[in-house]
């Protein structure tokens, strides 16, 4: 199968506090490291990572520096088709993140050369055909929509992460065949709080609305989901498999994990298991990319 990453590539520079600074106050930061990211990046590294069966495809920019250089160098090592553009007019995206030694974060995107990532730039020919296309939130949302849109004529399933939420009313969102989502995004979507597994139940006719397949994660709590035409909702726990040390590249990894399982012909359940697994791994290391595991590994995991 082809799948399509249509996406950011960031640099991350990530802080690790013992807690968050408030406005006007200095603290003392525990450790500083820098890690490739982007939610695109992120999910086509997972993708390649975690099924070596599907041909895997990179559509963003970057800009023409020694980020941009370092991401591309490692995604082209890692196996993902690149079809990335460098920009001279804009920076390589960056994401400043503050990572509390909980595992929680907090991620400040500057988009940079990823909102370069236009239909002008990118024909339909750098992505279509395509069996999966995904897709989240880090370049202009017009391209996005139009993707999802034109993805239809092109029997191309559709896998939209909205993050960061738009200002966009969810109303107004193209029909995707799967929407995931963590608890935030969830209520930002469809007004209803997400505290609890129970209330996530709630949530999913209210995401159907715009797609065949809602998916809602909880992080500790595991992950809700829910397709069109089903009267029941699907429940997978959270798999821990370690102590969590940093939740970024978590929500990306779950969503590429998914959509290659989705890709091998797996069941909802089957998917959710392995993603969870995934996503398990992932808090347990610092980073994004580098914390994205090998397939084997989370087969080792389930057993
Ligand atoms: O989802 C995690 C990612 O969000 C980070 O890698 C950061 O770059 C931001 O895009």
């Amino acid at each position: 199968m082809k799948i399509t990453v249509v996406g950011s590539l960031n640099y991350d520079l990530v802080t690790t506090v013992g807690t968050v600074p408030q406005g006007g106050e200095t603290v003392q930061a525990i450790d500083f490291e820098t890690h490739h990211g982007g939610k695109g990046a992120n999910e086509a590294l997972a993708l390649s990572r975690l099924s070596k069966e599907h041909d895997i495809h990179l559509v963003g920019c970057v800009g023409n520096d020694v980020f941009g250089k370092e991401l591309t160098g490692s995604l082209t090592s890692a196996g993902v088709n690149m079809h990335v553009q460098t920009v001279d007019e804009s920076r390589t995206g960056t994401a400043t993140i503050l990572v509390e030694q909980s595992g929680e974060n907090r991620i400040m995107v500057y988009a940079g050369a990823n909102q370069h990532v236009t239909t002008e730039r990118f024909p339909e020919s750098e992505y279509f055909p395509s069996d999966f296309i995904l897709l989240q939130n880090e370049i202009p949302l017009e391209t996005t929509f139009s993707i999802i849109s034109q993805s239809r004529n092109h029997k191309t399933a559709t896998v939209f992460n909205p993050s960061p939420i738009p200002k966009t009313s969810f109303a107004e969102y193209p029909f995707s065949d799967y929407i995931v989502v963590n608890e935030t995004e969830a209520e930002a979507l469809t007004g209803v709080p997400v505290p609890s597994v129970e209330e996530a139940y709630k949530a999913l006719p209210l995401l159907l609305k715009q797609c065949s397949c809602a998916v809602v994660t909880l992080g500790s709590k595991g992950v809700v989901w829910m397709k069109q035409g089903e009267e029941k909702p699907g429940f997978q726990p959270a798999i821990s498999l370690g102590k969590v040390v940093d939740t970024t590249g978590a929500g990306d990894t779950f969503l590429a994990a998914m959509c290659s399982q989705l890709a091998s012909g797996r069941s909802m359940s089957e998917c959710m298991r392995f993603a969870a697994a995934a996503s398990g791994i992932v808090v347990t290391r610092r980073g994004a990319a580098s914390s994205i595991p090998e397939h084997d590994e989370i087969i080792a995991a389930l057993k």
